[in-house]
């Protein structure tokens, strides 16, 4: 199959399908068709995001025989059971994170995917900046020298107020945990991805701010609420703390949260070598910070001067800023080149979703019972 006659199709069509849907057609792909909740809405956004046609439903979608791969942007429930059907239909899946609402349905999917030849890729696309690979390169060669700290925050605000609601909030469509399932897998998936360290024993405590919000059905992702609709009670937590110890002898801490006023993504990481200390913001994704103990300098995204694998992926010249879409178009541009048979560097795949839903299980874990617990180990029988 020749990568640029893939037909892809996008089932959820919020906030990230959208993002999914332009990386698709970016990266060569005929978007077949989307689905949205209801056949009028996917109609609808077939005809906003210019898509062939809307599907009466994703579960139509994901086995369509005209589809070859699928792109799942669903609320977090619906994960498992597309995943699942379009893996069984020998369809090439991407899938949203977290890959399920818990470990074992996440694990599931792990065997299935192990199970076929087909990409079962997850978007954890942070690790797609440039700078976060110069990171990645500088303690892979040894030049930092060995990890002793691994630290940061992952903050947002979008639900800091009571009358703010989405899907997330429901344990039932996002899963037990919300803000740490939600935004926390990202910042240990890219902790773990930069530092190659495993984070092997965690304790966290976490913070449901707001044991009362306002429910409004249907309010989009990042949208501000209006708190006209009736209280229900919340399960899902606002914030999670958590310190942690990685298999490679490293310390490590963060703090998650979806109610920090003013700001909005702020994906922080600062991986403390024995020679040198790397910080990627994502915010300001365009310089590495690298501290010594003679000078701290700013390392500019020049692929004239980043290691082979970051410089891969910077497509602009230095000072004209690459962001978070760049990211998605270059993570859905490998995927379609693994399809093609190409092994791109760093793809986020099946097994990678799995481990954090297992930090994710050990988070919960750990706050319930009130102290450290272990992280079942990455390694998966065969
Ligand atoms: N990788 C990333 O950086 C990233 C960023 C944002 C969201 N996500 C993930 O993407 C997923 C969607 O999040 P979002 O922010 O786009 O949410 P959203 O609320 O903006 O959109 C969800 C969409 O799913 C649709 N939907 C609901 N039920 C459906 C059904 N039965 N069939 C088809 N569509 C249905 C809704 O109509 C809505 O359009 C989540 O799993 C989230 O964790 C990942």
């Amino acid at each position: 199959m020749r990568r640029n006659s893939l037909r892809a199709a996008v089932a959820g069509t919020g906030f990230i399908g959208a993002v999914h849907a332009r990386s698709a057609r970016l990266a060569g792909a005929e978007l077949a068709g989307v689905a949205a909740s209801t056949p009028e809405r996917s109609a609808e956004a077939a005809q906003a995001l210019g898509a062939e046609r809307g599907f009466g439903s994703a579960e139509e979608l994901v086995t369509a025989d005209d589809v070859d791969v699928v792109h799942i942007c669903t609320p977090n429930h619906l994960h498992l059971p597309l995943a699942e059907a379009a893996l069984a239909a020998g369809k090439h899946v991407i899938c949203e994170k977290p890959l399920a609402v818990d470990a074992e349905g996440a694990q599931r999917l792990a065997d299935a995917a192990r199970g076929t030849d087909r990409l079962a890729a997850v978007p954890f696309v942070y690790r797609y900046y440039p700078t976060v690979r110069e990171a990645r390169a500088r303690v892979a060669s040894g030049q930092a020298g060995a990890v002793r700290l691994l630290h940061g925050t992952y903050l947002q605000d979008w639900l800091s107020s009571a009358a703010d609601d989405n899907w997330r909030v429901d344990e039932a469509l996002g899963g037990a945990s919300r803000a740490f399932a939600d935004i926390g897998s990202h910042w240990c998936d890219l902790a773990e991805f930069v530092s190659g360290h495993r984070i092997a024993r965690l304790c966290a405590r976490k913070l449901t701010a707001m044991p009362e919000r306002s429910h409004d059905e249907g309010r989009a992702a990042f949208s501000a609420g209006n708190g006209g609709g009736p209280t229900r009670a919340v399960s899902t937590e606002d914030a999670v703390v958590m310190q942690f110890e990685t298999d490679g002898g490293a310390l490590g801490s963060v703090v998650i949260s979806q109610i920090s006023p003013g700001r909005k993504n702020r994906l922080w990481l600062e991986v403390d070598g024995a020679e040198e200390a790397l910080v990627f913001s994502q915010e300001e994704p365009e310089t590495l910070w690298s501290g010594r103990r003679e000078a701290a300098t700013l390392v500019t995204r020049d692929a004239a001067a980043m290691a082979p694998d970051a410089a891969r992926l910077a497509f602009l010249p230095a000072g004209h800023p690459q962001g978070y879409a760049d990211c998605f178009d270059l993570f859905v541009a490998d995927a379609y080149a693994a399809i093609a048979g190409e092994r791109p560097e760093g793809m986020p795949v099946f097994d990678d979703g799995l481990r954090a839903a297992r930090i994710t299980d050990a988070v919960l874990a750990s706050s319930q019972a009130g102290g450290w617990v272990d992280v079942a180990p990455a390694e998966v029988a065969p």
